[in-house]
């Protein structure tokens, strides 16, 4: 699990990433952009929430452990997440990750609509009388995009109040204390959305009247068509990514396997953004010609139903399939979510600059070796 250490990224094998539902804390994937920062002072550290709203306020973490504690299970993705096999078809710019830049985990903390009450915006609002629509969040954490100054992003104030949305201060994970690694001793969690608006060790929250401006929102994790290079590129012609879209991919297997022919076990993961549960897996062993339905599942014991509220809705579901190889073939999974998006069949479609979304239909080759017996 490491694929550089200056700023510390990392992702797990695949075999290790589907070997249970939730996440072990550490074969979950680490992104960060600058060093990893120590906040050892607990008693001092705290949150100010300031900009457009009546009543600007610090928090400071007995303030946040006092709001009622919620567990939410969601799955954090990387925008890049499987940005290697992107670059196969044209370069693209950009931490080289597998397909195992995410990971499901339960997060523990406050939810920010309940912190959002407490300096006068209500549940529910869009806009705060004195014109603040987006809520940014800045960290403590400094990097070289942005100058040298605080990593930072936003997400719109309707998201921000709606209980439903479950974003979470949190300051658990998987039950135990957050960890350095993933934002000790605060961090924000969007479920539904691209990794990179979760920031991590949290230092302010500013309610503003537009987007924040920071580079990761303004000049990063916008997805262009495939026309758009770096030399014809406008920034200002997309809008920041939240959502990410359906999304699977088989773990069991490298891209490239040699073996016996007979029966393989297919396993893997499919998740999909804006809470849209998984309708259905797609498993070929014929290169996309043919398919197989996969069986999926969150928790052991209860069947999983895409929208039903027994099912954890921003989590991941892990698949699995029986399937017969008896020659060299190419296997293939694409998922299907609940509004029927379905993952696009090739990655040239969606190749674009920074190599983000890579949700083309997951491949890997099976090689079969023939016994003379
Ligand atoms: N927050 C801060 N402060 N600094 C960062 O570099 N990286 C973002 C996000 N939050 C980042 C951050 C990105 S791009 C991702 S994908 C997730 O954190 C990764 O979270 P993890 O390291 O806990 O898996």
């Amino acid at each position: 699990m490491f694929i550089n250490s200056a700023p510390f990224n990392a992702e797990p094998p695949r075999q290790a990433l589907v070997s249970s539902y939730v996440t072990p804390t550490e074969f979950f994937y680490k992104r960060s952009h600058g060093p990893i920062p120590v906040v050892d002072d607990i008693e001092r550290y705290s949150v100010s929430i300031k900009g457009l709203i009546e009543k600007p306020k610090e928090f400071f973490m007995k303030d946040i452990l006092s709001l009622p504690k919620y567990n939410v299970t969601a799955t954090l993705q990387c925008a890049g997440n499987r940005r290697t096999a992107m670059s196969k078809t044209r370069t693209v710019r950009g931490v080289g990750w597998d397909v195992c830049a995410l990971g499901n985990a339960i997060w523990g903390g406050a939810k920010l609509a309940d912190v959002l009450e407490l300096v006068g915006i209500p549940k529910y609002t869009n806009t705060t009388p004195a014109g603040g629509k987006f809520v940014e969040f800045v960290s403590v954490d400094r990097c070289k995009e942005e100058n040298g100054g605080p990593y930072k992003a936003s997400i719109p104030l309707s998201q921000a109040t709606n209980p439903e949305a479950d974003v979470l201060l949190a300051y658990e994970m998987n039950g135990e204390t957050l960890n350095r690694d993933h934002g000790y001793p605060l961090r924000v969690v969007v479920p539904g959305v691209i990794g990179a608006r979760s920031v991590k060790w949290l230092d302010s929250i500013n309610i503003d009247s537009q987007d924040c401006k920071g580079f990761f929102v303004q000049k990063d994790y916008k997805m262009f068509p495939p026309t758009v290079n770096w030399d014809n590129i406008d920034w200002s012609t997309r809008r920041p990514q939240m959502d990410f879209p359906v999304q699977s991919a088989i773990c069991s297997l490298e891209d490239v396997n040699v073996g016996r022919h007979g029966k393989i076990t297919v396993k893997g993961y499919a998740v999909s953004g804006g809470g849209r549960g998984i309708e259905r897996v797609d498993i070929s062993t014929d290169g996309g010609k043919t398919w197989k339905e996969a069986s999926r599942y969150q928790k052991p014991g209860i069947q999983y139903v895409a929208d039903d509220e027994k099912s954890d809705k921003w989590a991941w579901v892990l698949f699995e399939a029986d399937v017969d190889v008896q020659s060299n073939t190419e296997i293939v999974a694409k998922a299907v979510d609940i509004a029927a998006n379905v993952q696009p069949e090739k990655v040239e479609d969606i190749w674009n600059l920074r190599g983000i979304l890579n949700t083309s239909w997951h491949r890997v080759h099976v090689q079969v070796r023939h016994s003379s017996m």
